[in-house]
């Protein structure tokens, strides 16, 4: 009877570990502790101070694309943990001037060459992003 009592507080013991280490890896292990993740979504229009908009502000999805890359902030951000946004052509950091037009820095050196790159459905699309 004892063995037996022994058994289960054993058995109870591996699930527990179990579902802790399953816990642990849903909370993701790229993140480091305390890391400051920034907003959820960003108007970048009040961002980059868009003087005379022509479109609709882009709401960007923060959160949802810091998900979708799995955390990996310096896809977009100089360093691992955020900071200065990268020019995704020169890998340098992103210089933004004035606004204007649809030749503007952040379609041709930010937003645009990734998503051609990651095949983003409609990630050229103008209301993917204005709306
Ligand atoms: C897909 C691109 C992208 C990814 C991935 C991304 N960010 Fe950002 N992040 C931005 C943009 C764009 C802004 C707005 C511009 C700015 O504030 O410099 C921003 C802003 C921020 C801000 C606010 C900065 C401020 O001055 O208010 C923080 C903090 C931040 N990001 C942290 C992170 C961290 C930490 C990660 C990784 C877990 C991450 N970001 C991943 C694009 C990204
Ligand atoms: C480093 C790569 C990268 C950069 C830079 C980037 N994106 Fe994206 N974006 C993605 C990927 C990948 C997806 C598709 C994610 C998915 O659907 O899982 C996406 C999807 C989106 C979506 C659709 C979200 C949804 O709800 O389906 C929007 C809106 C968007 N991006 C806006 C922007 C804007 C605005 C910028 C520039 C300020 C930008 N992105 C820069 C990689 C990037
Ligand atoms: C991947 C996201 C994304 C897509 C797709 C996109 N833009 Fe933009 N665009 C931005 C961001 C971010 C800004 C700067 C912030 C803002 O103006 O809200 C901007 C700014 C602009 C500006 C300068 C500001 C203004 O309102 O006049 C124009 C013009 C513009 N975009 C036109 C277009 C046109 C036309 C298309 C379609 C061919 C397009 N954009 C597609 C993200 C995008």
């Amino acid at each position: 009877m004892k063995r037996l009592f022994y058994c289960f507080i054993i058995f109870l013991f591996l699930v527990y570990s179990g579902v802790t280490a399953q816990n642990n890896k849903n909370q993701n292990s790229n993140i480091p502790e305390n890391l400051d993740l920034g907003p959820e979504t960003i108007d970048l229009s009040k961002t980059f101070n868009v003087k005379s908009p022509t479109q609709k502000a882009a709401i960007f999805p923060h959160r949802f694309l810091q998900e979708a890359l799995e955390y990996q902030c310096d896809l977009c951000h100089m360093s691992k943990e955020g900071g200065a946004l990268k020019d995704q052509n020169t890998g340098k950091e992103l210089k933004v001037a004035e606004v204007k037009g649809a030749g503007n820095p952040i379609h041709t050196n930010f937003c645009w060459p990734c998503h051609t790159k990651m095949n983003v459905p409609q990630g050229r699309v103008c209301n993917k992003c204005h709306k």
